[in-house]
């Protein structure tokens, strides 16, 4: 093993870069030299794309959000046809074709369920990867946590604590759309960090007469403001999903616009004032947790190890307190959603949070 490709695939999360350090610092001192591939796998199509990455090209970039290497969210490439340096190529024909040219011996992809699912594809092609699970959303099965998403909670956190204040000084009732997919991990865990009254989440198609109920008793007992946490996957009962752009081109259906619809619903309902927010990218963006850089520093120490050990088509994952290795055909196509017997859930609902069920 003399020289392996890192690379960052899907949408950014802080510690993509704190990951990328604790790779590049091990491999070093393993005697494995680093290629930074730019941009995802598009790294891999021109020699121009990579650079050589050492201790000093990573030197104070734990804590930066984004990714030093770039990175693409456009969907699967297999069976596209690009246009390189030396003609027309099929996508992965030329991924597989640079991967040889360039003396690699194996990959770290780095990246959420998307990417990881590419990563797959091309160990089927021949090309030897460890990949390592990254979403602000945390629904990639195999692992209790992926980094990123303790550093979106504490800042859906703090923006809910802020929307407190305003919400009781106007007795308002403030809406909070947080990102996550189809999985409601960040709306269940920054909800109650944050003290919400009600959490909707995907898992859960909510009733919003119920959610409203709920907070209109809160006025009678004499609390005349309320936060309601809405993921941007929920949805009604009997309803559908809220989109701001429908799946083309090998692009995912873009979410969002469901906390305006809650918005508008429960002012009807209530007869209260109520606004709604929408935390979007800011939930990806900043300095990651202290948690998420030990996660993403463990996770990257280990992916070397991984290939050291020669284990491919495998992915590091956080089974507590083990930083542990499972095979990517186990999780690729999957999605972990919230149980609905989720402790965390649970107690939520002891609380009297309303999950509008
Ligand atoms: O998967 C991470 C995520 O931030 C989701 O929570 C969100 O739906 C999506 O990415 C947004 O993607 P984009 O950056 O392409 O708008």
């Amino acid at each position: 093993m003399n020289r392996i490709g890192i690379l960052t695939g899907g949408g950014d999360a802080p510690g993509l870069n704190a990951v990328i350090r604790a790779v590049v610092k091990s491999a070093c001192n393993a005697g494995i030299e680093c290629i930074g591939l730019e941009d995802s796998f598009d790294g891999l199509l021109e020699p121009g794309r990579s650079r050589v990455l050492t201790p000093r090209e990573v030197r104070g970039i734990m804590r930066l959000g984004g990714t030093i290497l770039g990175t693409v969210n456009r969907g699967n490439p297999f069976g596209r046809s690009i246009q390189t340096s030396e003609g027309a190529r099929e996508y992965s024909d030329r991924v597989v074709e640079m991967f040889g040219e360039m003396a690699l011996d194996a990959l770290v992809v780095i990246g959420g369920d998307g990417t990881l699912a590419i990563a797959h594809q091309f160990c089927g092609r021949g090309i030897p990867i460890v990949g390592v699970p990254k979403t602000i959303d945390n629904d990639i099965v195999g692992t209790t946590n992926c980094f990123g998403f303790d550093t979106a909670v504490a800042f859906a956190t703090d923006a809910i604590d802020r929307l407190h204040t305003t919400a009781e000084a106007h007795r308002r009732i403030m809406v909070v759309e947080v990102m996550g997919r189809y999985a409601g991990w960040i709306a269940l865990y920054a909800g109650v960090a944050g003290g919400a009254d009600a959490i909707l989440i995907p898992e859960i198609p909510f009733d919003l007469d119920r959610v409203a109920a709920r907070l209109i008793e809160r006025d009678l007992w004499g609390a005349h403001f309320s936060i309601v946490v809405v993921a941007e996957g929920a949805f009604p009962k009997g309803g559908s999903l809220a989109l701001l752009e429908r799946a083309h081109d090998g692009h995912v259906e873009r979410l969002g616009g469901i906390g305006a619809k809650v918005c508008e619903g429960l002012s009807t309902l209530t007869g209260k004032e109520t606004r709604s927010v929408v935390l979007g990218h800011l939930q990806r963006g900043g300095a990651p947790t202290s948690f998420d850089r030990v996660l993403a520093t463990r996770f990257g120490a280990k992916a070397v190890e991984l290939v050291q050990r020669g284990e491919f088509g495998t992915m590091v994952a956080f089974d507590p307190p083990d930083i542990v290795a499972r095979r990517l055909e186990d999780i690729v196509g999957r999605i972990k959603t919230v149980p609905l017997d989720n402790d965390l859930l649970l107690a939520a609902k002891a609380l009297g949070m309303s999950f509008g069920d």
